[in-house]
């Protein structure tokens, strides 16, 4: 498994990880994945895995970073600090190394927000602090209320289907150094099963590729996704055989020619 830094950090995170949105694989799926080098899982307040993946790390916590997230309806101060607690039980650990925003909230003044974060983090509740579905002006503004850490991740869509963060997003976050999480990274299986809901135009490239680099579909799609810089791809699957396919993305490169034609046909 290829490693890449956490934002502007020394530590590394595998660059495939495992999702867990709508996970209902039990524990062998996300074992089997920490086993194969995907050490990264991504879950959230809101998606009622917390207990789960808390079960699958159980006598391996060192050897995993887990990533959990505050529901955006949770983001007044108080409501930060409660959440934190909530997911500390559920995950059965004593800290989160990532807690990310789930998504930006206008109805809650950010200023609180990024103050109860911080006070997670100088009492090592959680060791960074991260964002999810912001744009480049609220990464700022987010940014500008933390007087000693830097955010590290937002997690976003991003995909061969979605790719709307190369306009801005995507170039601001290789430029300062913050990681890309890229969320529904096979468009929710889409990109994987050849799907008709891909246009024969996208599916026919999709599978030349896979067909010469003797790969999957998914492991394709997957792999597009990591090449680039800062980009790391959590995929969900409830799947012993699937979570180690999606693994497999990993330790090859598709080509600069692959990539271009990628970019076309999508
Ligand atoms: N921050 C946010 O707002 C946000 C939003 C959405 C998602 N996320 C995170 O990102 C993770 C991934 O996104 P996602 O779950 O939306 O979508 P995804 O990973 O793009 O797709 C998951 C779907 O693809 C299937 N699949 C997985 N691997 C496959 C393979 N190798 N071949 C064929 N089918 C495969 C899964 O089925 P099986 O399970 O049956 O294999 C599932 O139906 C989530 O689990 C969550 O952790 C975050």
């Amino acid at each position: 498994m290829e490693l890449k830094p956490l934002g502007n950090t020394d530590v590394m995170v595998p660059e495939i990880g495992l999702g867990t949105w709508s996970y209902n694989g039990g524990v062998a799926p996300l074992k089997r994945g920490i086993e194969l080098g995907a050490t990264l899982i991504d879950t959230a307040e809101g998606y009622y895995t917390e207990d789960i993946v808390g079960k699958a790390i159980k006598g391996i916590r060192d050897r995993v970073f887990i990533a959990t997230k505050v529901s955006g309806r949770h983001l007044d101060y108080d409501g930060v600090l409660r959440a934190a607690e909530g997911s500390l039980m559920q995950l059965e650990t004593d800290y989160i190394d990532l807690y990310l925003i789930h998504w930006p909230n206008p109805h809650f003044p950010i200023k609180d927000t990024m103050r109860a974060l911080e006070k997670l983090a100088d009492n090592g509740v959680m060791k960074y602090i991260g964002v999810s579905n912001f744009s480049v002006e609220e990464m700022m503004e987010a940014q500008s209320y933390l007087r000693n850490y830097q955010i590290v991740s937002n997690q976003v869509l991003y995909n061969l289907n979605s790719r709307e963060i190369e306009y801005d997003l995507l170039p601001y976050c290789q430029e300062n150094k913050i990681t890309i999480m890229a969320y529904t990274p096979l468009d929710n299986g889409n990109l994987a099963s050849g799907s008709h809901f891909l246009k024969r135009r996208k599916l026919n490239v999709l599978d030349e590729i896979a067909k010469e680099t003797k790969k999957t579909m998914a492991q394709v799609a997957l792999n597009w996704c990591t090449s680039h810089s800062y980009v790391i791809a959590i995929p969900k699957s409830d799947n012993v055989k699937r979570t180690t396919e999606n693994c497999q993305a990993s330790g090859w490169r598709l080509s600069k020619e692959q990539i271009n034609r990628l970019n076309e046909a999508f």
